[in-house]
């Protein structure tokens, strides 16, 4: 089902600290998962729930997405010239996907910080949010279903939880759940950035697919730094999930997920896609077979 008012923020302006040097000069959204980079593939995503207006939040890189998004004329002529249609196909398809914004900023403060820089863009509307470093495999689509709910809920607040080892529950945020009348949705009662695994709610972690209302806004700009001495979007979520009229919703996912931020996750997600990818995977399989027989 179409969910054509929405519109999506992607913040893209982290640091990317673990995956230095790589991300010195380029931003981590940008770096290649197979042939296209992160970013794609979390527009790709949002163009496919329905929704055609994405603003990306970008840091000091600025220029590599932009231009990513842009039509390169010079390099479509000749791929052109060459009778190259399946190439240009695929160059063109970058710049057809939406209609796509961008803002700066400044500082990477954190991440509520990140999506606050969308509260112009957005307006009063509720809008949905991609972590540009976040994959979801397209065969287990997890917004679509999230927009249905924000529906079928009346306008409050959904976010995407996924089950974690207890021991990994510390590099989330972690919810505290009630359950619903459908076993992949769970009411959320609080939430608590990044805890000790014994101080976790339980272990299901929030991943970055966020459908929000627009007083989001209202609480983060007085949403004090928090974990890491930045402002943190699961603290503005504590509030909305405490606060009367509001209410969080989280849909378990329990689908494939990549952490393309994480260099372990990076390398499984190129493996992975590239496996089941029927120009490459046929090759691949085999070779990999071979390969983890030496191992
Ligand atoms: P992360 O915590 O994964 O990004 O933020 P990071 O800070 O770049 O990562 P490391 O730990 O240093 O490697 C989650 C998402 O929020 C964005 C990031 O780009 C990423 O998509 N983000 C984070 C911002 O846009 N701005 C910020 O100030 C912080």
């Amino acid at each position: 089902m179409p969910h054509k008012p929405f519109k999506a923020v992607i913040p893209a302006a982290g640091l990317g600290t673990r995956f230095l040097p790589a991300t010195k000069a380029m931003p981590k959204e940008m770096l290649p998962v197979v042939d296209k980079p992160a970013i794609q593939y979390v527009v790709e995503e949002a163009a496919e729930a329905g929704i055609s207006d994405i603003l990306i939040i970008i840091g000091r890189n600025k220029n590599n997405i932009a231009n990513h998004f842009d039509s390169v004329p010079e390099l479509e002529e000749k791929l052109r010239q060459k009778g190259d249609d399946e190439r240009l196909s695929r160059v063109q398809a970058s710049t057809e996907l939406a209609d796509i914004h961008m803002v700066r900023q400044g500082e990477p403060k954190g991440l509520g910080h990140a999506v606050l820089r969308a509260a112009h863009h957005v307006g009063d509307h509720p809008f949905a949010v991609l972590l540009g470093d976040d994959l979801i495999d397209e065969r287990d689509p997890l917004l679509t279903k999230m927009l249905d709910e924000f529906d079928k809920r009346g306008g409050v607040t959904v976010i995407a939880l996924m089950e974690v080892d207890p021991a990994h529950i510390h590099m989330y945020g972690a919810a505290a759940v009630e359950p619903t009348e459908d076993p992949d949705v769970v009411k959320v009662t609080g939430l608590v950035e990044k805890p000790k695994a014994e101080e976790a709610p339980s272990n299901l972690a929030v991943i970055g697919r966020y459908v929000l209302p627009p007083s989001v806004f209202g609480i983060l700009e007085h949403t004090e730094p928090g974990r890491g001495g930045e402002i943190q979007l699961t603290d503005a979520l504590q509030e909305l999930a405490v606060t009367e009229g509001e209410g969080v919703y989280g849909v378990v996912f329990r689908g494939r997920r990549y952490d393309t931020g994480d260099r372990l996750d990076y390398i499984k997600a190129i493996v992975q896609l590239a496996a089941d990818r029927e120009d490459l995977g046929p090759d691949l399989r085999p070779w990999l077979k071979e390969f983890s027989a030496q191992l």
